[in-house]
């Protein structure tokens, strides 16, 4: 069974695919977690088996392969897999994230060439916007494309990539004319094997250890021009659209990793003893847990109402980045107060927490920092 509050309103076909995924999570995930952080392996093993029971690529059409979910639905998945490893579950979003500009701006044909062949392969794919130079503001970013012919000459570097050093498909956002800023932008679905491309190494990282991250270098990269999403200086728009559509998706791995850390700390806080008695008897304890349970709930339902206001076409940019914002910045309090619960033995890899921790902080840097959130909510109010 699904605990209470995580069941809440559930059908029982969306009960059967969380259950689903959470069984997957203990089974595939867990007993692995600690392994891939230690490495930083990619789990490709992991991967091809969450691909093969259609928990990947999981709002992409189903007649393109997808597992055609809508947000809401996916996010049930998510956050059973975030509870077993946010690394893992990040490399399974990213292929989504990097989907989604083509499912949401291409035309028929070319979701047909671009989509199909990833979701059906189970190959990664990467999204390519941020730059060494451009992170928090994307639109000014410094990759050119050019017309040549029935082409696209593609020059630039793009950072922090998701899955970028195994991706067969990269879409990538590059500008036409630097002086347009965001409407000299265009979308690209460039081919990872094209000549002129460069994979640098996989970045050592703090937490999310094993999902695979690396800078691109791309030179005279020469795409073909069927392979423009959209119009030429819709790239930037369609980039933000995607990120309002991931933005619950990420917001809930947020959800699994504070689940799994507030999991933790309350076993382990039935059964440590001080004084006398379990560390559980004490309020400082006992208040802490209920902080960490009503937070979590809170960013769950918060995430899930953004992504039913996707499913149901409703503008949701303001509550995608409230989600994102709120479910982001609740991790990391969640899980610094269950290292904390665990004490010294909470600061050392023997106990799972601290894996928690490190990789609840990237939740507050990627797909836009928790600054960059409070500055769309307040233009969004503002507007
Ligand atoms: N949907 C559609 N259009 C949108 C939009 C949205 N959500 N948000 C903005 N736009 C449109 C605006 O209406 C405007 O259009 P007009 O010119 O017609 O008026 C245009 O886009 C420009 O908008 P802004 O003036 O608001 O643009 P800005 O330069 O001020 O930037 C920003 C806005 C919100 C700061 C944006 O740059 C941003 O989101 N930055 C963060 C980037 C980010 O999240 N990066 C994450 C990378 S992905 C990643 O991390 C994933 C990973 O690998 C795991």
């Amino acid at each position: 069974m699904l605990d209470e509050s995580a069941s809440f309103g559930l059908s029982e076909e969306q009960l059967a695919l969380a259950l689903e995924a959470r069984k997957f999570a203990q089974q595939e995930i867990i007993p692995r977690a600690a392994h891939f952080d230690e490495t930083a392996e990619l789990p490709t093993e992991i991967l091809a088996k969450a691909h093969a029971l259609g928990l990947m690529n999981l709002v992409q059409a189903a007649e393109l392969g997808g597992t055609g979910l809508g947000v809401h639905d996916a996010c049930l998945v998510i956050e059973e897999l975030a509870a077993g490893c946010a690394g893992v579950t990040t490399t399974i979003v990213a292929n989504d994230l990097a989907l989604l500009p083509i499912a949401l701006g291409a035309t028929a044909e070319q979701k047909q060439r671009l989509i199909k062949p990833i979701c059906e392969s189970g190959a990664l794919a990467s999204f390519c916007l941020t730059e060494p130079g451009s992170g928090s503001d994307a639109a000014g970013m410094s990759s050119t494309v050019r017309r040549d012919g029935d082409s696209y000459i593609l020059n630039g570097t793009k950072q922090w990539i998701t899955n970028g050093g195994v991706a067969k498909q990269f879409t990538v956002f590059a500008t036409l004319d630097k002086s347009r800023k965001h409407k000299g932008i265009c979308c690209l679905a460039v081919p990872g094997d094209l000549p002129g491309i460069k994979r640098g190494k996989h970045e050592n990282k703090l937490g999310q250890r094993c999902s695979n991250t690396v800078q691109l270098n791309f030179q005279e990269v020469r795409v073909p021009a069927a392979n423009l999403i959209g119009a030429e200086g819709e790239g930037f728009k369609l980039a933000m659209k995607t990120l309002d559509w991931t933005r619950p998706m990420t917001a809930t791995i947020a959800v699994g990793i504070a689940r799994a850390a507030t999991a933790y700390a309350c076993a382990y806080a039935k059964d440590r003893k001080q004084f006398s008695q379990p560390i559980a008897n004490f309020q400082a304890i006992q208040f802490m847990l209920a902080d960490m349970a009503t937070a979590i709930e809170a960013a769950r339902l918060l995430t899930l109402k953004s992504a039913r206001m996707l499913d149901q076409d409703t503008p949701a940019t303001l509550v995608s980045s409230m989600a994102k914002r709120f479910a982001a910045d609740m991790a990391m309090q969640a899980t610094t107060d269950a290292v904390q619960i665990y004490g010294g033995y909470g600061y050392t890899k023997e106990y799972p927490v601290e894996k928690l921790m490190r990789d609840a902080k990237l939740m507050q840097i990627y797909e836009g920092t928790s600054q960059i959130q409070r500055l769309v909510i307040a233009r969004e109010m503002l507007k």
